[in-house]
């Protein structure tokens, strides 16, 4: 122990939360407890052990033969794709990449508002245009709703002028709330007679994606198996998409030296997750948490009715609390949760919760209720946006542009330079290139208040010495 330095690095790894904490935050394996078994005996090998290169008889993601691609073989057989690659970047990583394969340079995706930003990331680097739609949104607790299939018709309507080349869709949202899949899937690869592809970003689902039919699906073993961190898929089945590109955007993004112990974590994890001891661990895990759920909701607890009982989702608004000072105010007393927002707190239960779950949770809200709780908070507004919009400046040049700073309550007209992203949940609330109008400004300074110390009270904006910021490009829908 004495040859490392005493920085608080190494001091908190040794000992992450003191003892006693109760831990309902993410990884979902619980600090090792539901880890995948046959990484849990590859951990304990002595230190180092597994740490190893692209060794000839292991090869990697991208290489045809080796342990590697029969592993990733057998996953794909598992979860009834065609097609499987282990990421060792999280969810972000493989996010990029099938959007780099699906569009090409100068080409246009339909995106949620709610998505996640690396898929930002990605239309910066393929140079692809975001067309971002709208969501349903609940008043009471402030979220983004997934999309009806009614919603979903008029945004494709919207979007056709655009002629996107594919959508994306999130299902299940972080507060696991899920959207009719199948139908929603049907519904683009309908669309205009020849359909588009569809990714579906399910960081936080299980693969449900691929039976509803997406073209595309990203997992995350560590959000919703027993993975570790950063260890995460990229499925693929049909034939609107083309396995050479989504290869070839792989190679660009991932590091050339791949964590054989990541690796292993995705196997393992599907293995585990797929086996009859995983499912009964998970069924295990659920049992336990619609118990407790149902406790709360005894307590007079209002909870978000959503479709993953290890998501816990606390709506605050209701108890006259903000969700990130519910998170405050439990942090100080040991219960970490995984997602404070203005109107609701998210706990993650993961596939092993904590022992001390049922005694201590209900006790702690109580008391949380008792000290900080009071009348309804007002209902949340409405972000004021259009069902489709395009940046006014395209997304790449906005946020590579010389910027300034700029009073929120001077940015009305200007074009954002940055995104405005709380985190977590690692949402966009503002795009680079996208106009700030009067409407966008007044809610922006409302949403200052309900981030605490996340956003500030001054914007960055393309500085207005750069020529052309102003011309907004073509709208097709208002062309002839
Ligand atoms: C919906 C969604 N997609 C993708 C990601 C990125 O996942 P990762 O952190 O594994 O890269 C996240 C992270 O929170 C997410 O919430």
């Amino acid at each position: 122990m004495g040859e490392l330095p005493d920085w608080s690095l190494f001091r908190l790894l040794r000992d992450p939360g003191g003892r006693g904490g109760l831990d309902l935050h993410l990884p979902a394996h619980g600090r090792g407890r539901g880890l995948a078994p046959a990484l849990r005996s590859l951990l304990r090998r002595p230190p180092g052990s597994w740490d190893l290169p692209e060794l000839p008889a292991f090869g990697g993601p991208l290489e045809p033969e080796g342990a590697v691609a029969e592993a990733q073989a057998a996953c794909a057989a598992l979860l009834g794709a065609e097609r499987c690659w282990f990421g060792v970047n999280g969810a972000s990583g493989l996010l990029q990449a099938a959007l780099l394969a699906l569009a090409p340079p100068g080409s246009c995706v339909l995106l949620p508002r709610n998505l996640h930003r690396s898929l930002l990331h990605a239309c910066v680097l393929g140079r692809i245009e975001p067309l971002l739609f709208d969501l349903p949104f609940d008043p009471l607790t402030g979220l983004w709703l997934p999309p009806t299939t009614a919603h979903l018709e008029r945004v494709l309507a919207a979007a056709a002028p655009y002629r996107p080349e594919a959508v994306v869709l999130l299902d299940p949202t972080y507060q696991g709330l899920a959207a009719d899949l199948p139908a929603l899937v049907a519904l683009i690869h309908a669309h205009g007679g020849h359909g588009l592809p569809v990714l579906v970003d399910q960081a936080h689902g299980d693969g449900a994606a691929l039976a509803a039919g997406a073209d595309l699906v990203v997992l995350s073993l560590q959000k919703a198996g027993g993975g570790l961190a950063q260890s995460a898929a990229l499925l693929a089945q049909g034939s609107r998409n083309e396995p050479a590109r989504l290869e070839r955007s792989l190679l660009w993004l991932q590091t050339s030296s791949p964590s054989a112990l990541l690796l292993a974590s995705t196997a393992a994890a599907f293995a585990h997750g797929r086996s009859d001891a995983g499912q009964r661990q998970r069924r295990r895990a659920m049992a336990r948490a619609t118990r407790l759920r149902e406790r709360l909701e005894r307590l007079g607890f209002p909870l978000v009715a959503n479709h993953d009982p290890l998501r816990l989702v606390l709506a605050t608004g209701p108890l006259g609390i903000r969700g990130t000072e519910a998170d405050g105010w439990l942090l100080e007393r040991g219960v970490v949760a995984e997602l404070p927002e203005p109107g609701a707190l998210t706990f993650c239960l993961g596939l092993a919760p904590p022992r001390a779950l049922e005694r201590r949770l209900p006790r702690c809200l109580l008391d949380l209720n008792r000290q900080l709780g009071g009348p309804p908070l007002p209902l949340f507004a409405r972000p004021p946006l259009p069902l489709v919009a395009v940046p006014d400046l395209d997304l790449g040049l906005a946020w590579r542009s010389p910027l300034e700073r700029v009073p929120l309550a001077n940015a009305a007209g200007r074009v954002a330079a940055e995104p405005l992203c709380p985190y977590p949940p690692g949402i966009p609330l503002l795009i680079p290139g996208e106009r700030i109008d009067g409407d966008r400004a007044a809610w922006l300074a409302d949403q200052r208040a309900l981030w605490p110390g996340q956003i500030a009270d001054t914007v960055s904006v393309v500085a207005s010495a750069v020529g052309g910021v102003d011309g907004a490009v073509d709208d097709p829908s208002q062309s002839g």
